[in-house]
């Protein structure tokens, strides 16, 4: 089977082929929006679509030509069509429906967060159950991972996502856009032990996270230390950076120590601990985690790096993994700018708009 994958729910413009045999992803190609989101300081949902709209046909193109194939060869398409920006997500939705309709091939109409939460199957043979922590600029949450398309919810943020609390603390710390990156490299030249930043809801019972208690300390950190024309001296910024992310890594392990516990009672069969999202390209993080799979004696995955941030293999295998169970969507498929993954799964209280 080869299926064309397209995402565009936020400043990624991607297109992949992927197949069930031999090399799975057979081409990948993400167009990062990041230098015309840079001098705004994080995305602007209308410069994202229209830069979809320029772009999308190309990088098709190109993921066809490099894995050798024209549309003719293609078994279905794959397209991301929620949770996200939703001016983003109907230009990839309408051009995923009008190469289905054209070709009279089915369309699936995948959830991106169902796209990172199956993608550590696209690189190793991770059997359901299993436990996730699913952590990216707009997610943060646990959840087991029952099965394609069965997912049950064991904590979310009630505030900010973890990928959020970097990208909004690099901005804080003037480390620029994306923040993730940029705190990795400035963490690692700074001592985390200089500055001690709050571990929101540690220690306390349950899985939900909360960071924005986190930001307004490193608010007020970063105003005692600047100088009289607002600046910070490179030797305080790393050492926050470097600060910020143990606090995140303390929070993330801590919550996700409950969830192994929890994981464990209810789904005794499991026995994996995925790390997925963007944020799982953090490599204190991922160090962490697998220190953490291993005291709970669950086996550790995490995708490749370039597959735990935006891309359209993930989307690509989470429609094949659909398509296999014959899961395919009519082409009046409306787009879901919300759309939790576990629908049973209560709000957060004050998680504002995330699902
Ligand atoms: O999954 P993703 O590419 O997009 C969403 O679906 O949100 O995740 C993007 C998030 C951003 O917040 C970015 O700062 C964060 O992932 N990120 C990282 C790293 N690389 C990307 N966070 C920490 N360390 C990194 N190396
Ligand atoms: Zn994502």
């Amino acid at each position: 089977m080869l299926i064309l994958g397209i995402e565009t729910s936020c400043d990624e413009t991607a297109a992949a082929v992927v197949s069930d045999d031999g090399a799975r992803i057979r081409a990948n190609i993400v167009l990062s929006q990041l230098a015309e989101h840079r001098p705004y300081g994080g995305v602007v949902p209308e410069v994202a679509a229209r830069a979809h709209l320029d772009h999308l046909d190309g990088i098709i193109a190109q993921a066809l030509d490099e894995a050798g194939i024209d549309c003719a060869d293609l078994d279905a398409v794959a397209a991301t069509a929620g949770p996200g920006l939703i001016g983003g997500i109907f230009v990839g939705v309408m051009e995923a429906k009008a190469i289905a309709l054209a070709r009279r091939l089915p369309f699936i109409a995948v959830n991106h967060l169902e796209g990172h939460a199956l993608s550590p199957r696209l690189v190793a043979d991770v059997p359901f159950p299993y436990l996730l922590l699913l952590v990216s600029g707009g997610h943060c949450q646990l959840l087991a991972v029952e099965g394609v398309g069965r997912y049950r919810r064991l904590g979310t943020t009630i505030d900010d996502a973890a990928g959020e609390a970097f990208d909004k603390g690099a901005k804080l710390l003037g480390l620029g856009y994306p923040g993730g990156p940029a705190i990795e490299r400035a963490a690692a030249a700074g001592d985390a032990t200089r500055f001690s930043l709050p571990r929101p809801l540690k220690g306390r019972p349950g899985c939900d996270f909360s960071f924005s208690g986190l930001k307004t300390a490193l608010r007020q950190q970063v105003a005692m230390l600047t100088d009289a024309e607002g600046r910070l001296a490179p030797r305080d910024a790393a050492d926050l950076a470097a600060a910020l992310q143990a606090a995140i890594g303390d929070s993330l392990v801590d919550r996700t120590t409950h969830a192994a516990a929890q994981f464990h009672r209810r789904w005794p069969e499991g026995k994996s601990l995925v790390l997925a999202g963007g944020v799982a390209a953090n490599r204190t993080l991922r160090a962490r985690l697998a220190e953490l799979a291993a005291e709970a004696g669950l086996a550790f995955v995490v995708p490749p790096a370039a597959l735990c941030t935006d891309n359209a293999a993930m989307i690509g295998w989470a429609g094949l993994e659909r398509l296999r169970l014959g899961l395919t969507d009519p082409l009046d498929f409306a787009p879901r700018p919300r759309w939790p993954l576990d629908p049973a799964a209560a709000p957060a209280i004050g998680a504002g708009v995330k699902a």
